[in-house]
C-alpha cells in the first residue's frame, strides 16, 4: 500500500486547510448527538412535542455541561422529538451532508434504539429512517455510511438482550453493536452475554470505555466483550501495561477531543492527551461524538485540536486520517482506495 512520507514538505501554515481537505472516516458519531437545536424545534413543532425550552437560544444556553451525566440528561430530552421514520431520516441526512462537506468518505454511525423504543417508537421506524439516509448518502454524496446499534449501559442487561433479539432479524441493516451512556458504575462485563450473542451473529463489536471510567473498563471491554475498537479510551494512559497491550494489538481508540473538553475529561484542549496517545504508538482517531452539543463536526475537532497542541503536525494529521480508514469495518479494497486518496491530498499540500 502506498504511503506518504514527505511531512517536512508541508509548512505548518498549510495545516488547517489540509486538515479540512484531507479525506477521513468518522467512527464515533452518535446520530442523536447530531440533532441541532433548530431541527429539535422544527421536529417538536411537526410532532406536537412540548419542549421545556422557550427558544433555540434558550436550549443552546443549556449546553453547559459539568460531566457526562449532565450532558446525557439534555441529550435524551432532545431526542424526545424523534417519533417517525421521516424524523430519523431527516436527522441522519442533515449529518451526512455535513460529513460530506468535511470530506468524510466513510461514517460508522451509532444509534441508541432504546432511547426511542422506550417512548413507543417502533424499532423499524428508527432503523429504516436511518438506513434510507445512509443509502441516499452513498448515491448522492459518495459517502459510505453504516450503522452501529448501541445499548444503553445504564439500563439492564435483560433490556439490552431484548433489544438485540428484536433487532437481529434486521441485522442486514447494521454492521455492529456498541455500548454507550453513563459509564461509571456500569462496567462492560454487565453486558457479557449480549455481546457474546452479537458476536455469534457475526456483528462487529465496539464499546465506550475509559472516557470517565477507569482503565479496568478498557481491559474488560477487550477481555470480556471482545471488542474490536475502544470508543474514547483516553484514560488508558493511566495504565502503562494497558498502553503497551493496546499498541501491540493495534487496537484503535476513537478519540473525541471537543467532547472530552466539554464534558471536562480534560479542562482545556491544551491538556488533551492525544499527542501522548500517538507518541505511545496507539492507533488513535479523531471524531466528533455529539457534534450538535460539543461545538463542532469532525473538521472542527481536527482544527481546534491541532491549534491547541503544537506537538501535532502533518505527520500526526496523516496518521490520524489513515488510522480512521484502517480501523474502520470497511473491506480491504475500499480502505486501499481511501488511503490512496489521502496520499494524493498530502502530495498536493507538499511544496
Ligand atoms: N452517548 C452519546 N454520547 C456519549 C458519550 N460521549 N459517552 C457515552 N454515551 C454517549
Ligand atoms: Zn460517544
Amino acid at each position: 500500500m502506498s504511503s506518504f512520507t514527505a511531512f517536512d514538505r508541508i509548512p505548518r501554515e498549510r495545516l488547517p486547510a489540509l486538515l479540512a481537505a484531507m479525506p477521513k472516516a468518522e467512527l464515533h458519531l452518535h446520530i442523536e448527538g447530531s440533532l441541532e437545536p433548530e431541527l429539535i424545534f422544527a421536529l417538536a413543532q411537526r410532532n406536537g412535542v412540548a419542549l421545556p425550552y422557550a427558544s433555540v437560544e434558550a436550549l443552546r444556553a443549556a449546553y453547559a455541561f459539568t460531566d457526562l451525566q449532565s450532558f446525557l440528561d439534555i441529550y435524551y430530552a432532545g431526542a424526545s422529538v424523534l417519533l417517525k421514520e421521516q424524523d430519523f431520516f431527516d436527522m441522519a441526512w442533515a449529518y451526512l451532508q455535513r460529513a460530506a462537506a468535511d470530506n468524510v468518505l466513510h461514517a460508522e454511525i451509532f444509534f441508541d434504539p432504546q432511547t426511542h423504543t422506550a417512548r413507543g417508537v417502533p424499532l423499524l421506524a428508527v432503523i429504516q429512517g436511518l438506513e434510507h439516509a445512509c443509502r441516499r448518502a452513498h448515491q448522492e454524496l459518495g459517502v459510505s455510511a453504516k450503522l452501529i446499534l448501541c445499548f444503553l449501559r445504564h439500563l439492564s442487561e435483560d433490556e439490552a438482550m431484548a433489544t438485540l433479539d428484536e433487532a437481529l432479524p434486521h441485522k442486514h441493516h447494521f454492521i455492529g453493536v456498541g455500548l454507550d451512556s453513563s459509564e461509571r458504575g456500569h462496567p462492560p462485563e454487565k453486558f457479557a452475554r449480549v455481546f457474546a450473542k452479537a458476536r455469534a451473529a457475526g456483528l462487529h463489536l465496539v464499546a465506550h470505555a475509559g472516557e470517565e471510567g477507569p482503565p479496568e473498563y478498557v481491559k474488560s471491554a477487550l477481555d470480556v466483550l471482545h471488542v474490536e475498537r475502544i470508543d474514547h479510551g483516553v484514560r488508558s494512559l493511566e495504565d502503562p501495561a494497558l498502553v503497551r497491550r493496546l499498541a501491540a494489538e493495534g487496537m484503535a481508540l476513537t478519540v473525541c477531543p471537543l467532547s472530552n473538553v466539554k464534558l471536562r475529561v480534560f479542562d482545556t484542549m491544551a491538556q488533551h492527551n492525544l499527542p501522548a496517545l500517538l507518541a505511545a504508538g496507539l492507533k488513535a482517531t479523531i471524531n466528533s461524538d455529539d457534534p450538535a452539543y460539543f461545538g463542532g463536526y469532525v473538521n472542527r475537532n481536527f482544527v481546534e485540536t491541532f491549534a491547541a497542541l503544537p506537538q501535532l503536525g502533518a505527520r500526526e494529521a496523516y496518521a490520524l486520517a489513515r488510522n480512521s480508514f484502517e480501523a474502520s469495518f470497511a473491506d480491504a479494497a475500499a480502505k486501499a482506495r481511501w488511503i490512496a486518496a489521502l496520499d494524493r491530498a498530502f502530495e498536493e499540500a507538499a511544496v
